[in-house]
């Protein structure tokens, strides 16, 4: 048997981006490993949605190269697209069509066999296969995202990108999708993700890095990130920093 050193699902070197004078990435760099979770974390504006479709081949960076599952993001966007799925900001399901009538277009769309079946068993998996006979339109919030989340997933992609998938969740629902990317996770999927929700990044990540004003400011694990900062003293015991501390310390006001 020969073992071999695990090559990062995701390599960012360098990438930069402006929007006429707006410079919005100024030199990002990380590294993702297979069948983890990145947790991308920043204020609005910041820039994550920008380095999503950077990597997703949807933007051309200006300078720098991003690198996912073994494909150049300019030189083979092809070889990217073949081996990602990308779950945008805003949910990307069509409300006439039903939630399996959904499924069932992008197992199509991706020339699969048996795309009835692919969308029966993600129905079930996802716990909607009582409404899967109706329109998308009458969905919840947490049902259509999970339905989003049950395309993105057609054909294996062995990345995936969620752009804020729980945003506007309630937490019984944010709850229901953390676990479905944690048995993506598990099952090898490496996930991209970016949140506005610290608990989430807290809950759900491997790594957390933290984009501000162009460049990654922190990146590391959990346990990591806290030895950043000192623990705060208290009279009984001694209590560690929260996420939420440590990324409005890193930060700083908004103003
Ligand atoms: N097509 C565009 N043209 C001009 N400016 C843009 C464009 N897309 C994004 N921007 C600007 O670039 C900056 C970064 O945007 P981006 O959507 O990447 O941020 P974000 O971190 O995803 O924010 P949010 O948390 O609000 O989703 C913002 O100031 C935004 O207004
Ligand atoms: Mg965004």
């Amino acid at each position: 048997m020969t073992t071999t050193v695990a090559e990062p699902a995701i390599r960012v070197q360098g990438i930069e981006k402006s929007y006429k004078e707006l410079h919005v990435l100024r030199g990002v760099d990380f590294e993702v490993a297979p069948g983890s979770i990145f947790a991308l974390l920043g204020s609005n504006g910041a820039g994550k949605t920008t380095i999503v479709r950077i990597l997703s081949t949807l933007l051309r960076p200006d300078a720098g190269t991003a690198n996912v599952h073994g494909s150049d993001v300019t030189r083979d966007p092809g070889g990217v697209r073949d081996s990602i799925s990308l779950t945008g900001q805003f949910a990307a399901v069509d409300e006439i069509l039903s939630g399996r009538e959904n499924l069932v277009l992008v197992a199509k769309l991706r020339h699969l066999k048996n795309p009835g079946r692919i969308a029966d068993d993600l129905l079930a998996q996802f716990n909607l296969t009582e409404a899967g006979s109706r329109r998308a339109a009458t969905y919840s919030g947490g049902m259509r995202r999970r339905l989003d989340i049950a395309m993105s997933l057609i054909g294996q992609p062995k990345v995936i990108f969620l752009d804020e998938p729980t945003t506007g969740l309630d937490p019984e629902a944010r709850i229901e999708v953390w676990q479905v990317v944690q048995k993506l996770a598990t099952s090898g999927t490496t996930v991209l993700l970016t949140t506005q929700y610290l608990d989430e990044a807290e809950q759900l990540a491997d790594r957390i890095a933290i984009l501000h004003q162009g460049r990654i400011i922190a990146n590391g694990t959990l346990a990591e990130l806290k030895q950043l900062l000192p623990p705060a003293e208290v009279e009984y015991v001694e209590k560690q920093p929260t996420l939420e501390e440590i990324f409005l310390a890193l930060v700083g006001d908004k103003s």
